[in-house]
């Protein structure tokens, strides 16, 4: 008989995350890489918030995220004008997509302002997921691919057209992530479920 102590199998662990970090954020540009990883991080804490049913620290985790993101986009651009000028397309849309991110937060705070702050906070953490999984998919990786290749040598054209045949890809990468979320979220849905059953034929 096994040793190991019982537990329900619908317990959350206490590291679950609902955004896991997955190899294929990674952009090959370490710094970049290791913010990513904290504001996953950041949003994971948020939605901890709504598995613990413990509100008292939502105000504090969405003025932490914010100083963070807002920190990263600085840092992240920074990186970008050392090989992109200010008036590059590709640099111009990247800050607006950036300067895009906050304000769809307040935005979905006014929408819901009559809503429980459950379902507040549901609502931002679903967007903040969307948001970042695309934007670091479709937008960080095509930018650290074109600053890669301009370190090997070559102009920023020949990068630039070479990093849109490498984003070809992005598309499936982004599938393949989002699918291993909900496989995982999946899994602990039937668990629960399971669970709830077995109680209630119990009962
Ligand atoms: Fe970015």
């Amino acid at each position: 008989m096994s040793n190991k102590p019982v537990t329900h199998e619908t317990e959350l662990p206490e590291d679950f995350e609902i955004f896991p970090w997955n190899e294929k954020f990674n952009t090959g540009h370490e710094k970049i890489d290791e913010q990513h990883r904290t504001l996953a991080g950041l949003v994971n804490r948020l939605a901890r918030t709504l598995i613990d049913q413990d509100y008292s620290d939502v105000s504090s985790e969405f003025d932490e995220l914010a100083k963070y993101a807002h920190l990263h986009f600085m840092d992240e651009e920074s990186v970008w004008l050392q090989y992109f000028d200010e008036d590059d397309p590709w640099f111009s849309s990247h800050l607006h997509n950036h300067d895009s991110f906050w304000p769809k937060v307040n935005d979905i705070q006014l929408a819901n302002s009559d809503k429980p702050l459950h379902e507040v906070v549901e609502n931002i953490t679903q967007y903040l997921i969307r948001w970042l999984a695309f934007h670091i998919v479709g937008e960080d990786k095509r930018m650290a691919s074109a600053i890669q290749l301009m370190e090997s040598g070559m102009t920023i054209d020949q990068a630039k057209i070479l990093a849109d045949a490498e984003m070809k890809d992005s598309l499936h990468v982004l599938i393949d992530v989002i699918l291993n979320m909900h496989y995982r979220l999946c899994s602990r849905t039937l668990a629960l479920l399971r669970e709830r059953n077995a109680h209630e034929k119990n009962e």
